[in-house]
């Protein structure tokens, strides 16, 4: 049997798909749309990740994350002040969900759904990723940007202009 995008509902209420989001990028965004499948409401939530300076100020990263799922009902932005499950506790989380690109996703996101479970008990919800985005990393996009690439496809409209303007570089789009 095949299930459609209505058959999970109802078994899953809140997801929290938690992330840098240093920018939020088209990857992130299909992960957002694969959890809208099982859950009635997904909370793109973003965090400070102990091991990495941010490019973008968490007031940005919001903004441009709120832009970017504004069209997709049941989908919130918010800022995570201190520890993930504090936060999930607060929203009153069923899940936390990830997208894994490959098996480096997963070698860095189990100690994490590990740690988290270990915290209050909450399951981590993994799901592969759209293939053809597998090298969409923000990483990445930062440093194609940083060396004046063209990261227009990779981001969500109006993200590539406000990544540019952070890092200093013209270029935002094909030439
Ligand atoms: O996109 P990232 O950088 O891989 O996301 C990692 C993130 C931000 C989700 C993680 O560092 C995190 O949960 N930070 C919040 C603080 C916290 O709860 N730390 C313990 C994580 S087990």
């Amino acid at each position: 049997m095949v299930r459609g995008p209505s058959y999970y509902r109802g078994r899953v209420t809140i997801a929290v798909f938690p992330g840098s989001f240093d920018p939020i990028t088209r990857g992130h965004l299909d992960v957002v749309r694969r959890a809208l499948r099982f859950a009635d409401e997904v909370v793109v939530a973003i965090a400070s990740n102990a091991g990495k300076v941010p490019l973008l100020s968490i007031e940005t990263r919001l903004e441009l994350a709120r832009e970017a799922v504004q069209h997709l009902p049941g989908v919130r932005v918010e800022a995570v002040p201190g520890l993930l499950v504090e936060f999930c506790r607060a929203a009153d989380a069923d899940v936390i969900v990830k997208g894994l690109r490959g098996g480096a996703d997963y070698d860095a996101e189990m100690p994490m759904a590990l740690m988290n479970r270990h915290l209050t008990g909450i399951e981590t919800v993994f799901v592969i990723g759209d293939p053809a985005l597998a090298h969409v990393a923000s990483s990445l996009v930062r440093d194609v940007a940083r060396n004046s690439g063209d990261i227009e496809d990779l981001v969500p409209p109006g993200v590539a202009p406000a990544v540019c303007r952070a890092l200093g570089t013209a270029r935002t789009t094909k030439e």
